[in-house]
């Protein structure tokens, strides 16, 4: 039994990356660990986001965390800005971490590349995602590749904290799944599928109709050979698909490519874009029946409590350890 964090952005309807990279594994982690998962709604103001669609991302996520199959019988689901011991242990966490080690992130680099004024918040977002995780004594974070170097920081800060103060926080270890870690874009199958693409047919959304994921699997970029075989420098394109189809239809990626040997990539694409239908369909299914039910008010007003009776005595330990407030 093992204690488990993660946290998803509400930037967007949530696309197949996140689903396939993250939230399947907090999905079937649920079996035999203490799980606790939560919308990040503070670090996606880090940058600037619409108030009325920051509102309807969070309860769509919560929606369809439910509708993957987060059982709230089970696990703990909240938002992370209803428990303020996130942006409390956030500060204390700033203030452990370097400048130096901040900036040199690489998703802080990328963000904030070619921007004139960069939000403060961008930089210190590492910290809070420490935060979030050092709170529930976490011992395993299942993240897609590119949070990988984010939770190398966690751990290094806890350590620093831990040697400086004493023993309050729990290192944690990444879970990053050996296949779907990093899921590309349909478009340009060099650069991982993102939110914030503006190429529409390069991002299938987990809430995206039947008809528009055919549309984008089949203009998925490939290349001019016609031959499906797993290369991921020199056919990045049928990599991706492979992956994507891997998981989507529980095959593996060599029983795949022997089944497809000598067939084109029409009949692979089609065949690719029935496997995610049929894993999107249930889950679309079930969100249409959550999204307006008051379900989701219970479920997130007692995820919020549990998880704060969970955050606060962390948080207490860590301002004892430093000294601060009047704890005796
Ligand atoms: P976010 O919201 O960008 O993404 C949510 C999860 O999806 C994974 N992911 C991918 N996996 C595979 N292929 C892709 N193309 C892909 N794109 C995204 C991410 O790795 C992530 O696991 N910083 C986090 C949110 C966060 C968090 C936390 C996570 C805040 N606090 C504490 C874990 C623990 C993020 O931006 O995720």
């Amino acid at each position: 039994m093992a204690k488990i964090f993660s946290g998803v952005q509400p930037t967007s309807i949530p696309h197949l990356g996140n689903y396939l990279g993250a939230m399947r594994n907090f999905v079937t982690l649920q079996d035999g660990n203490e799980c606790i998962y939560c919308i990040v709604d503070e670090h996606a103001i880090t940058l600037p986001q619409d108030p009325g669609e920051i509102q309807r991302n969070i309860r769509n996520l919560a929606a369809l965390y439910l509708a993957m199959g987060i059982d709230p019988k089970r696990s703990i689901l909240f938002i992370q800005s209803e428990v303020p011991c996130h942006a409390q242990l956030g500060w204390i966490m700033q203030c452990v971490s370097y400048m130096g080690e901040l900036e040199r992130m690489t998703q802080f680099k990328d963000k904030s590349k070619g921007k004139t004024s960069v939000p403060a918040g961008l930089l210190t977002y590492p910290p809070l995602m420490a935060a979030d995780i050092l709170l529930y004594n976490t011992e395993l974070v299942p993240v897609g590749a590119d949070q990988k170097q984010h939770l190398e920081l966690t751990r290094n800060l806890a350590e620093r904290f831990n040697n400086k103060y004493g023993d309050v926080f729990v290192i944690p270890e990444p879970y990053i799944p050996p296949v779907g870690a990093r899921i590309m874009s349909l478009a340009e199958p060099e650069k991982k599928m993102s939110k914030s693409d503006t190429n529409r047919k390069a991002t299938i959304f987990t809430l995206d109709s039947e008809k528009d994921i055919i549309k984008k699997i089949k203009g998925a970029t490939t290349d001019d050979e016609a031959e499906i075989r797993y290369d991921r420098e020199k056919k990045p394109g049928i990599s991706n698909l492979l992956d994507i189809f891997s998981i989507c239809s529980g095959r593996s990626v060599e029983e795949l490519v022997n089944a497809y040997q000598g067939k084109g990539y029409g009949e692979f694409k089609t065949d690719v874009a029935e496997a995610v239908s049929g894993t999107l369909r249930p889950i679309r299914e079930r969100y249409n029946n959550l999204i307006e039910s008051s379900e989701l008010d219970e479920v997130l007003d007692e995820g919020a409590e549990r998880a704060y009776d969970i955050a606060q005595q962390t948080l207490k330990k860590a301002e004892k350890a430093l000294g601060i407030g009047r704890i005796s």
